[in-house]
Formats: C-alpha cells, sequence, structure tokens
C-alpha cells in the first residue's frame, strides 16, 4: 500500500458538540495533552495529510473555539453549524463551508475536534484502502469488548459493510457486535453531497447521523468498507477529565518511546511527560521526574533532570540541568545548572556557565565560562567571560519604578554576598571584597570593597541577657578560656 501518496482533497474536523461533561468554561476542544489542545492534534494530524483544503465546525462556545483554531492554523476554514443537531449536519454544513470556494470533488476526511491520538499516519492508509479499494464510503473502526454508546458496524453475511446503526437505535442482536465506528471516515465528496440530502433526523436522538450516509451509499449502489485498527486509543474521545488524562499518559508514552527509539535514554517513561512539540537530539540523557515544554530543545550528550521542568528552553551539547526549573533560558554548551535553579525568560548561559545551587537568573548573560555558583539572584546583567560571583549575590535591578543592567566584565573575582545596584559598570578582571555594595561603576584591575567597620563588645551578653542560654554559654567559655575573647 503506498499511503504516502494518499492527499485527500479536503479534512472536515467536527467540534461543534458541547462538552459538557468536562464541567469546564474551557471549551472541550481546547483542553490540552502533550502541549496542545485536543483541536490542535487533530488539526495537525489532518494538515500533515497536506488536503487542499480544510474546514472546522464549530457552534457551542463559538467565539473562543473560532479564534484558537485562527491562532494555530490561519489557513483552516472555520464554519458555523446552525441549529439542526447532529454528525450529519456537521459535515453538511462542513462541506457547503468548502463547496462555497468551488465544488470538493474527491476524498473527504471526516475528523473529530476531541479524537487527540489519532495519527496522519493512520488516515493515510484509511484513504489509500478507500480510493485502491474505489469506496465511496470508507469507515475506521476498531473493536472493543464493552461498545456501550458506540455506533455498530452491521457486516453482511460476505463480510461487507453495510450500515452503521446507533447503541440508541440498534436491536440486541446488533448491540452485541463488537466492532465499533470510529466517526473517522473517507468519503467521495460527490456521493457524500448526494447521500446527505437524503439523511433525515428519524431516529431516537432527532439527530442528523453522519452513520446514514453509508447505508445510503450502499442503496444506491455504490462501495462501502471499512478498515478495521488495533489501536483503539488512536480512535478514542475525551469525554471528560478522566479520560483526558488516560488520553494524555497514552500519547506521552507515544512521544516517549519515539525519542527513545530516536536515541534519548529516558530512565523512567512513567515520570517523564514531553510535549509533542520537544525535539531531542540522540545520546541525551533524561533522569526521572522530568517535564519539557513547548519549543524545547536539547542537543546531544545533555543530560536533564532529575526532577526538572523546562519550557521554550534551548539545551546545548553536553549541558547539565540538574533540578532547574526553566522557561524561555538558552543554556550553552557543557554549561551546568542547578541542583536547584530557576532560569527565567532571557537567560543566556555561554558556553561551560555555570549557575549553581538556589540560583535564580533572568534575562542576563554568562559569559563563556562564567559561574555563578551558590545562592545569588541575577536579574537584568550581563557576565563577562571567566567571572566568578561569589555565593549569595545580588543584582539589584529594580529601584521601585524601573529596571536597569548592571554589567561586570571578563574574569572578575566577586567576593561573596555582593550587591550591584544597577545601573552599575564593573570592568574586566576586578575584585571585590565580601559584602562589597557595589552602586559606583568599578574600573578594570581594581579591587572594590565597601568599608563596614566591626566593632565587638565584651560581656554584652551576660549583662543585657542575663540568664539565657546564650549568657550561660558566655559563662561557660569564660570558665574554660579565661580572659577571652579579648
Ligand atoms: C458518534 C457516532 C457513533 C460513533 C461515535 C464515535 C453519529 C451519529 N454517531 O457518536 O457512531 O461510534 O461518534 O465517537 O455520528 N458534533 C458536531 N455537531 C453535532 C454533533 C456532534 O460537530 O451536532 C461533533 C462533536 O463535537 C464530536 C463529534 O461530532 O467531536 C462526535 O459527537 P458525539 O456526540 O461525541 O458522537 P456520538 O453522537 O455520541
Ligand atoms: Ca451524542
Amino acid at each position: 500500500m503506498n499511503a504516502s501518496s494518499a492527499v485527500p482533497s479536503a479534512v472536515i474536523i467536527l467540534a461543534a458538540g458541547a462538552g459538557t461533561r468536562m464541567k469546564s468554561e474551557l471549551p472541550k476542544v481546547m483542553h490540552a495533552i502533550g502541549g496542545r489542545s485536543m483541536l490542535e492534534h487533530a488539526i495537525a494530524a489532518g494538515r500533515e495529510l497536506n488536503p487542499e483544503r480544510m474546514a472546522v465546525v464549530v457552534r457551542h462556545q463559538r467565539d473562543k473555539v473560532a479564534e484558537h483554531i485562527a491562532a494555530f492554523d490561519p489557513q483552516a476554514v472555520i464554519v458555523d453549524q446552525d441549529e439542526i443537531p447532529g454528525t450529519g449536519r456537521a459535515v453538511e454544513v462542513g462541506l457547503q463551508g468548502l463547496d462555497a470556494s468551488g465544488e470538493v470533488t474527491g476524498t473527504v476526511v471526516v475528523t473529530y475536534g476531541d479524537v487527540p491520538l489519532l495519527q496522519a499516519q493512520t488516515l493515510r492508509e484509511l484513504i489509500a484502502f478507500h480510493e485502491e479499494d474505489s469506496n465511496a464510503v470508507t469507515v475506521l473502526t476498531t473493536h472493543i469488548d464493552n461498545p456501550g454508546s458506540y455506533g455498530r458496524i452491521v457486516r453482511n453475511q460476505a463480510g461487507e459493510v453495510v450500515a452503521i446503526v446507533e447503541a440508541k437505535d440498534a436491536t440486541e442482536e446488533q448491540l452485541a457486535i463488537t466492532e465499533i465506528n470510529s466517526g473517522i471516515y473517507a468519503f467521495d465528496a460527490r456521493v457524500l453531497r448526494e447521500a446527505l440530502l437524503e439523511v433525515t433526523t428519524d431516529n431516537a436522538q432527532g439527530e442528523k447521523y453522519i452513520t446514514d450516509v453509508l447505508a445510503i451509499a450502499r442503496s444506491k449502489g455504490y462501495r462501502t468498507s471499512a478498515l478495521a485498527i488495533e489501536d483503539r486509543w488512536e480512535v478514542e474521545g475525551a469525554n471528560d477529565r478522566v479520560q483526558l488524562a488516560q488520553l494524555g499518559r497514552k500519547l506521552n508514552d507515544r512521544i516517549v518511546e519515539a525519542h527513545m527509539r530516536n536515541g534519548a535514554t529516558i530512565i523512567d517513561p512513567a515520570t517523564t511527560w514531553i510535549d509533542v512539540t520537544v525535539e531531542i537530539s540522540n545520546d541525551v540523557t533524561i533522569l526521572p521526574g522530568v517535564q519539557l515544554h513547548g519549543t524545547t530543545r536539547i542537543e546531544t550528550g545533555a543530560t536533564i533532570g532529575p526532577d526538572t521542568t523546562l519550557t521554550d528552553t534551548e539545551v546545548h551539547a553536553g549541558a547539565t540541568v540538574t533540578r532547574a526549573h526553566s522557561l524561555g533560558a538558552i543554556i550553552g554548551e557543557d554549561a551546568t545548572v542547578g541542583p536547584f535553579a530557576y532560569l527565567r525568560p532571557g537567560t543566556v548561559l555561554g558556553t561551560k556557565a555555570k549557575l549553581g545551587t538556589f540560583c535564580e537568573a533572568k534575562n542576563s548573560q554568562l559569559g563563556e565560562g562564567a559561574k555563578v555558583p551558590h545562592l545569588s539572584y541575577v536579574g537584568d546583567a550581563t557576565i563577562g567571560e571567566g567571572s566568578n560571583i561569589g555565593a549569595g549575590s545580588i543584582f539589584a535591578n529594580y529601584n521601585g519604578v524601573e529596571k536597569s543592567r548592571t554589567v561586570i566584565g571578563k574574569h572578575t573575582r566577586m567576593g561573596s554576598g555582593g550587591i550591584f545596584v544597577a545601573p552599575v559598570t564593573v570592568g574586566d578582571g576586578v575584585y571585590s571584597g565580601a559584602g562589597a555594595l557595589i552602586r559606583k561603576d568599578v574600573p578594570s584591575g581594581a579591587l572594590a570593597f565597601s568599608e563596614t567597620s566591626q566593632r565587638n563588645i565584651d560581656g554584652w551578653v551576660q549583662k543585657n541577657r542575663a540568664g539565657t542560654e546564650p549568657a550561660q554559654a558566655a559563662a561557660a567559655a569564660e570558665e574554660t578560656q579565661p580572659g577571652q575573647p579579648e
């Protein structure tokens, strides 16, 4: 089967339903798994087929859904379903919407906006099967032990598909059928248009059923068939949040497995969550408890985790990111991050740079080999190559009104507990003393320190805190080390 050449004329995605069981203000099809809404997954799968035209049928929370579609796929034609209910009506208005820019001919694929695991490859196989068999209607099916409310696939003695019967309209005998209608179809456009004219609302739900098109087409002498698939998860929809989580887990399993087959080591697939949009090179190691989101990209040899969340973050080759949380950062080649680091948008770590334990950085660049190893806040700073920022340093970037930058030169040695009051510039090769409060620019090669002289007042504790534990300890020290401290 040459599935790769299967390009449909049109894809129609149904997304007009209410989805009340989500119990959500958010339209059902906008609930997300794997970094995309269910509708975005459906649109992406349809788009992968390179159809000439694509329509999404909307009605419930129409404006929100339409805006969501336009943001993801501006080429998709948004079609409003009217007050006539049912999947048949939805397809009918979808087709009419596309016909408005020239009558559709050839193969039309119908999918649902709430079936997020359906893959383009499966649709290609459906189209190829449909076209090679010269069918007018081909329905994608699967077998389910307890088919519940699914439509049943009715076959004749010869095994040919003759009808799809909704559970609510089915006989006892038909209810026992375990082959179910996924709701995904390939149609010949002309036959679909013609058969839809004959679909009525004369059924248990008073809806126009798309499922009726199959029997109508057959009664007109057209070929109808079914393609059964093994993996029922591909055609499973989410009606509530329990099913959404199940589908999210299945999708994640698929994504994680694909990355492992691509050469990434993933120690614990069960606690590793990766969006469909994430890119991972081979020989990346992912430790347990990692979430990778959005446009995150990880290059070869990098190690991520444990317990790390990266969103829209680039990690270059050989970098190590341990127990970190990052949004919109770039982590350079062989750089190290964490344990326990927070990288915010605009953070760029150069090659072999380090943002260490309990450090936060925002809109800051660390040059090659620059290090902020411990307990620091780096906001709106540029730190030159080879510089070292002592433990507990703060880049005070905010005066309560506006934010300013601090620029630190190359190969500096900034002492512990430094406070850099922006805007301020420190030259190359500068040293600073511990606790320096840097308010004024420091020229290259200088030592900067703040005069903060220390005074000791002898006997103060026993005089002012008599009877307390500190006072007792001081008295004991006086006895064993008389004369100390002086
Ligand atoms: C439908 C099929 C059933 C199949 C099942 C698979 C019909 C009559 N029945 O069942 O055979 O086993 O899907 O899940 O087609 N929608 C609209 N407009 C409408 C009604 C629905 O756009 O007026 C959309 C929904 O948003 C949803 C999809 O169509 O994405 C299916 O609707 P749903 O009500 O879940 O399907 P059923 O009628 O239960
Ligand atoms: Ca229904």
